[in-house]
């Protein structure tokens, strides 16, 4: 990975022990093994937010392809050139079918000798809907300013960001499958051409597609690209008169993960298996959660035939196609070897909820989710899974109900009574019916003066740095006769950047207290996963990215190495730190460490969130072996230091070769740094 020379650490480690007063004193009790680690501690949590869906781990690379996105086409423009002219219009008079009601009617009014007139669509750069346009939700009036105000903010904000230089991403000798519905009125006898672009009308890939009859049918072309063009643009074309109607016009690389088709986008899942999550919770978040329930993630409503799901406005401010929808989630995890995490809507909103009587619906469709992820072919939502191409069950065992309900929280979410009576139903339903699902809680409503039966609680944290380093030790007394608990959404949120070392080492800080006390802190994930920052409406993120290039945050780094470091059992360690600490000045050092089970591995990890370099002596208790010791360090020259498009590995991992030690012996961790120490036994 990272195997670079690291002389700075290596220059940094002395063979000698110094004195032990004035040094950090780290001793790990070899032969005391304490709880065990949960297999399941460093998962994934993957929201629609940041257009992370649409364009981003979803490989589709048109936007609005099926023209729903707004009242007018956004994301698409026309073409008029050498005297073509074209108009182009949503149009709900014969819509493809009940699900996705707006077409695009195109008239091809005039067509010189030369001229062609067509649409194009630039992907996902963000094409301004203008702003005086606002974003309103459907159902939304202009009577609720707030909500108004709120959206229009957001719009302007991603507005803002938008960079001209990031179209679609084609590249040479690469194929691009186009599939579209059209209607052609007979007045238009000319073939439609679909083509791929440089800006300036340079073609990448071109094919005509003969089109006929006033019935919708689908059309499909396959596009190899001549030529590579980062900014590169669709269009469809034709150098003819006429009227044509258009819907759910769909590009996707041939070339996605595992070759799927209607599947991922390789180079960022490739970011998400470096990870080695254990599991990947799903779909949100508020995502899931719906500002309103009318904008709740339903997942009947997102299986089978593409051209029938609906879509959903999302609360995050823009239209999601629900393409990746619950069967390409599960599948996802599957990709991944991860467990999945399905966090059904619990019937609340952040801002209304269905009324208890009326909750049998939202208590199905937990049950049905249960049953289309695990059933067999016999039973009626299993045999869609196998319909849809997967025989064999997903083995959902994770289900988390609702997101951030019964918290009290002043944006929403509804109160912990108003969550227990939906809870507590639904979470009922689903054990009796299914023993060996585990569920989730958003709400600690285990205590007085509710008293549910809650198995684990999901607990959400976006503090400061200096919060998660002060709190490292939270879950050392926290009640172990209560709920196992599940960090599901923490981040540095106050002073990160855009996502600096000094974020991570906070994380890092607080995930030392986390692994030291898994046998209570079972699973735990950062959040949000991913952004195109030209759609960012929460920051930071831990994975950063644009039509074509992706790089990881500090925090994506610290993530892979207690993942890729996870111990199966808890050694006891104690920090002693040296003589001349003042003990009113704020921890410089946090630790923990484990060992692996199958090699006798001793895994320590140290955070030194100061600037200074730390001279440390280890004291192995109850091992006098000679142990083969490397360093894996994620440090910087200060902390606000992020990565960035341009230098995406400024702060990343580098490993050293320490050679053999025994204890004790003399390590010096340098300045805002994160050390994994590996001693190997053979
Ligand atoms: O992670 C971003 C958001 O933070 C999630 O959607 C929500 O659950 C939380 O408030």
């Amino acid at each position: 990975m990272w195997k670079a020379s690291l002389l700075l650490v290596i220059v940094a480690v002395g063979w000698q022990t110094r004195a032990w007063a004035e040094t950090v004193g780290i001793t790990v009790d070899v032969d005391k093994p304490g709880v065990q680690v949960s297999p399941l501690l460093y998962g994934i949590f993957f929201e629609d937010i940041n257009r992370s869906g649409d364009g981003g781990l979803y490989a589709e690379m048109l936007q609005n392809r099926s023209f729903e996105d707004f009242n007018l086409p956004m994301g698409w423009t026309s073409l008029n050139e050498g005297g073509g002219q074209i108009t182009m219009n949503l149009d709900k008079t014969q819509p493809l079918n009940e699900t996705n009601p707006t077409s695009l009617r195109l008239d091809i009014t005039r067509i010189g000798p030369h001229g062609r007139a067509g649409v194009i669509n630039q992907g996902y750069k963000g094409i301004s809907i203008g702003s005086k346009d606002p974003v309103l939700l459907p159902g939304d009036d202009t009577s609720s300013p707030g909500d108004y105000k709120w959206f229009d903010w957001m719009k302007q904000f991603a507005d803002a960001q938008r960079r001209a230089d990031n179209g679609l991403n084609i590249e040479q000798d690469k194929t691009y499958r186009l599939s579209f519905y059209a209607r052609i009125d007979p007045n238009f006898t000319g073939p439609i051409t679909v083509s791929l672009e440089s800006q300036d009308g340079a073609v990448l890939a071109s094919q005509n597609v003969s089109c006929s009859g006033t019935a919708w049918r689908k059309y499909g072309a396959k596009l190899t690209a001549a030529a590579s063009d980062h900014n590169a643009r669709f269009v469809l074309s034709a150098t003819s008169a006429g009227t044509i109607w258009l819907d759910m016009v769909s590009l996707f690389p041939a070339e996605t993960f595992s070759q799927r088709p209607n599947g991922l986008r390789a180079d960022l899942m490739q970011m998400l298996v470096a990870l080695h999550p254990a599991f990947v919770r799903f779909p949100g978040g508020s995502f899931g959660e719906g500002y309103r329930l009318s904008e709740a993630f339903r997942w009947k409503e997102t299986i089978g035939d593409l051209a029938q799901r609906p879509g959903q406005w999302n609360i995050w401010g823009y239209r999601t196609t629900n393409g990746l929808g619950y069967f390409e989630y599960l599948q996802m995890c599957e990709d991944l070897k991860a467990e999945p995490l399905f966090v059904i809507n619990c019937g609340m909103a952040e801002k209304d909820s269905v009324d208890t009587g009326k909750l049998d619906p939202w208590i199905q469709d937990a049950l049905d989710a249960i049953d289309y992820a695990n059933g067999p072919a016999s039973s009626p939502w299993g045999a869609l899974r196998v319909a849809a191409g997967h025989p064999s069950p997903f083995n959902l065992k994770l289900m988390e109900l609702g997101n951030e309900n019964g918290m009290g929280y002043f944006w929403g979410g509804g109160s912990a009574q108003q969550y227990a009576e939906r809870y507590n139903p639904l979470s009922q339903k689903v054990k009796e019916a299914y023993s060996d699902i585990r569920t989730i809680s958003t709400a600690p409503i285990q205590k007085a003066p509710i008293n549910a039966p809650v198995e684990t609680v999901d607990e959400h944290y976006y503090p400061s740095a200096e919060w998660f380093e002060d709190h490292a030790a939270m879950y050392d007394t926290y009640d172990r006769k209560g709920p196992k608990i599940y960090v599901g959404e923490y981040a540095t949120k106050q002073s990160a950047g855009n996502g600096n070392l000094s974020a991570a080492l906070g994380e890092a800080a607080f995930m030392t207290g986390m692994e030291r006390n898994s046998d209570l802190v079972i699973m735990s994930s950062y959040a949000p996963l991913l952004a195109n920052p030209e759609w960012r409406e929460w920051n930071p993120n831990l994975i950063v990215f644009d039509s074509f290039r992706v790089f990881g945050t500090p925090s994506y780094y610290n993530q892979m190495l207690f993942a890729n470091n996870r111990p199966d059992v808890i050694l006891r360690l104690a920090l002693q730190l040296p003589r001349t600490f003042d003990p009113k000045a704020r921890k410089p050092l946090y630790a923990v460490a484990g060992r692996k089970n199958d090699t006798g591995d001793i895994i320590i990890k140290v955070i030194n969130i100061t600037g200074q370099a730390q001279d440390g002596t280890i004291r192995l208790n109850g091992s006098a072996l000679r142990l083969t010791a490397s360093a894996t360090v994620l440090t910087s020259a200060g902390p606000s230091d992020e990565n960035s498009f341009e230098n995406p590995t400024r702060v990343a991992p580098k490993d050293a070769d320490l050679g053999q030690v025994s204890s004790p012996f003399n390590y010096t961790f340098v300045p805002y740094s994160i050390t994994i120490l590996h001693l190997k036994a053979k």
